[in-house]
């Protein structure tokens, strides 16, 4: 992507070409009257479709792909496609009319009284089922609360996006949900026939309890409630097409992480601690957990290696120095990055914009476009393996 080259309608009609309907996969798109409008300003364009009796999944296959193959071009920093369902029974039943995604680039609209999770009527999809667009679903986990795994999941999240990725955020803390807070998200989630729609800021899609249940409202959960809900924000979500989905996880060792690894094929888990020694010992019950129940660990990100005094720029190594290098050559793991105690990094959580969707490039910011860069290649890997052995599925199903 660069801003290099004039973008125009015509560029983006030609690219359309080769588009057919998820729905009719005989039939091109620009041999249909579906698109409503392009709109092409400077480097973003924006484009409206207009849809009939066709399945949420199928729309969102549909836009999700127009999205990505429409930022893939020379010139396109940003490209908004929305599908507008004009189905009769929308109308005539005055539900809002359904618009793809509720998206938005800065700050959400206000809270209004959220529907609670159980008001969603059951329509039975499994994890595995609703999982299955996406290219790859790695957790960030530590042993230990309070190290930066939601600040690191958040920031390595909006990172990806902005590198060009699809990007979910699955916020799996159901005692503690902090994401919509981190990501200034507020307001409804929307449902669409009996799934919820990811709320999306900075380029990220992400879903929360924290967005289905009131804000100020106690949430006091048993062990199998909790496995249920962690359960139902996967299943009940309707994802779309994601190339990664970044799980934030509770702290420590317990139901919900062994929720994730049975309910849904976990990728790969990284682990986040900081270079202390009791955060350490915590860092490996979490390895070992996901040891036990197969998710590879993808590496460890140290948080809080130090501080930059930003007068005399020298290091202070408050939590000790090197802990988690250390640990990561014991156990023979890549270190993944080393991310300093940096204001930006605690204002931006705490006012819901991310240090890595900030204008100005800092140390704390780009510590998280390193670690998002050399995750790449393993997210690429991952997902073309799926894709081929998905394939492959196909093709010996199609044989029998
Ligand atoms: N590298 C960092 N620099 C400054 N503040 C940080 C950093 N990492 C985390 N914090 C702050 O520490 C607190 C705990 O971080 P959080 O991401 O919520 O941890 P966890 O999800 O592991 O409980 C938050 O207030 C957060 O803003
Ligand atoms: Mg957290």
């Amino acid at each position: 992507m660069s801003n290099s080259s004039n973008i125009d309608k015509k560029t983006i009609l030609e690219l359309l070409y080769s588009v057919v309907l998820p729905w009719k996969p005989d039939t091109f798109l620009t041999q249909t009257d579906l698109i409503d409008h392009i709109s092409v300003q400077e480097d973003q364009v924006h484009m409206v479709l207009r849809v009939k009796d066709v399945s949420p999944s199928e729309m969102e296959s549909l836009r999700s792909h127009l999205e990505h193959i429409i930022q893939k071009l020379d010139g396109v920093t940003r490209a908004r496609v929305i599908l507008e369902d004009t189905s009769t029974e929308q109308q005539t039943t005055g539900v809002r009319r359904l618009i793809f995604p509720p998206r938005q680039t800065s700050q959400p609209k206000k809270r209004s009284v959220p529907p609670h999770m159980h008001s969603v009527p059951e329509k039975k999809t499994t994890p595995q089922e609703a999982v299955q667009s996406i290219g790859c679903m790695i957790a960030i986990a530590s042993g230990k609360g309070g190290v930066g795994k939601s600040s690191t999941t958040i920031n390595l999240a909006v990172a990806l996006a902005r590198l060009g990725l699809r990007v979910g955020l699955l916020d799996a803390d159901i005692h503690g949900p902090s994401i919509p807070h981190m990501l200034g998200l507020e307001g409804q989630v929307e449902v669409v026939n009996h799934k919820l729609i990811p709320m999306t800021a900075w380029g990220v899609h992400a879903m929360s309890i924290g967005m289905l249940v009131q804000k100020d409202q106690a949430m006091i959960w048993r062990g199998p409630m909790v496995m249920g809900a962690v359960k139902q924000l996967i299943s009940d979500v309707l994802w779309g097409e994601l190339d990664i989905l970044l799980i934030d996880t509770p702290p420590g060792t317990g139901d919900i992480q062994l929720t994730l690894a049975q309910s849904i094929h976990l990728d790969g888990a990284i682990i986040v601690s900081t270079p202390q020694d009791i955060a350490l010992l915590d860092a490996r019950r979490a390895i070992s957990l996901f040891q036990k129940v197969k998710v590879p660990i993808l590496g460890i990100i140290e948080n809080m290696s130090y501080f930059r005094c930003p007068h005399c720029q020298e290091k202070t190594y408050i939590f000790g120095e090197g802990g988690a290098k250390q640990e990561a050559q014991k156990l023979d793991l890549p270190l993944l990055g080393e991310i300093p105690i940096f204001p930006s990094i605690r204002t931006g959580g705490d006012n819901g914009t991310p240090v890595a969707a900030m204008d100005t490039e800092t140390e704390g910011m780009s510590v998280y476009y390193e670690i998002a860069t050399s995750l790449i290649p393993t997210i690429n890997r991952i997902r073309n393996l799926k894709t081929f052995s998905n394939t492959q599925k196909t093709e010996s199903t199609n044989d029998t």
